[in-house]
């Protein structure tokens, strides 16, 4: 049996056509100031969606998106590989190129749809087609409001299916007093799925003394 000293394998992250897309920015932001290394991938659907609600426009090609990224995250650090949103031909379509897992931030339900119905037309579906069938961290975290039973369906097909659903619910147990911390709070528990902490957060103790219900 062969033993590989190679260092960590990449994180997945493909950025689909849902509102919240500054969680995926947020996401990137702490991955790669964690120093790891990031596969990503930008749907033409969250292209679409950071042109409407911000104004940006996000280029496709990977030198440039990866240009564009950098600069919205303000962070040099870790490894960004860029996807187009339709290679088919990238490592990550392949079950015998090695990740450490890969999220979905958000998820539009398009991409939920095509994914539990094993339709692999983008490299997101793709690259989520081959950790299912590679058995291998999936997380996805829809974002609509409200879920239809299609949706339902769909995201417990997925769930049936080996896949981890983690919709980005906020919470106030942890006290957030900006939209910032919240926007912590929901990636960091996103990537907790995944198996990695990637930012120090106000988890849950115990409420304090004076707080606590009497007997
Ligand atoms: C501004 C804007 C916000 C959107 N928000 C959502 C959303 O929250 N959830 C969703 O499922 N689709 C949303 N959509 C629709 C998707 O972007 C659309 O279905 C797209 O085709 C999804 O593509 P993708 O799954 O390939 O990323 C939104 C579209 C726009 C323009």
């Amino acid at each position: 049996m062969q033993v590989s000293n190679s260092p960590q394998p990449p994180v997945v992250l493909g950025v689909s056509g849902a509102s919240a897309q500054p969680l995926a920015q947020r996401a990137l932001q702490l991955l790669l100031a964690a120093d790891l290394e990031v596969e990503l991938i930008t749907s033409r659907g969250a292209i679409g969606v950071w042109q409407a609600e911000m104004g940006l426009r996000v280029p496709s090609e990977p030198a440039a998106q990866e240009d564009f990224w950098r600069q919205r995250t303000g962070c040099a650090g870790g490894r960004l590989r860029c996807h187009r949103w339709n290679d088919q031909a990238a490592a990550i379509a392949s079950g015998s190129f090695r990740t450490l897992g890969m999220v979905i931030l958000p998820a539009s339900m398009g991409t939920v749809g095509r994914i539990a119905s094993g339709v692999a037309l983008d490299l997101i579906e793709r690259a989520a087609d081959v950790h299912l069938k590679e058995a291998r961290p999936l997380v996805i975290a829809p974002r609509e409001l409200p879920w239809n039973l299609v949706h339902l369906r769909n995201l417990t097909r997925l769930a049936e299916a080996g896949a981890r659903i983690a919709p980005p619910v906020p919470a106030w147990y942890h006290q957030p007093q900006s939209i910032d911390e919240m926007v912590d709070f929901l990636v960091i528990r996103i990537f907790d799925v995944l198996g990695l902490d990637l930012a120090p957060l106000n988890r849950w103790q115990g409420p304090p003394p004076d707080r606590r219900l009497a007997p």
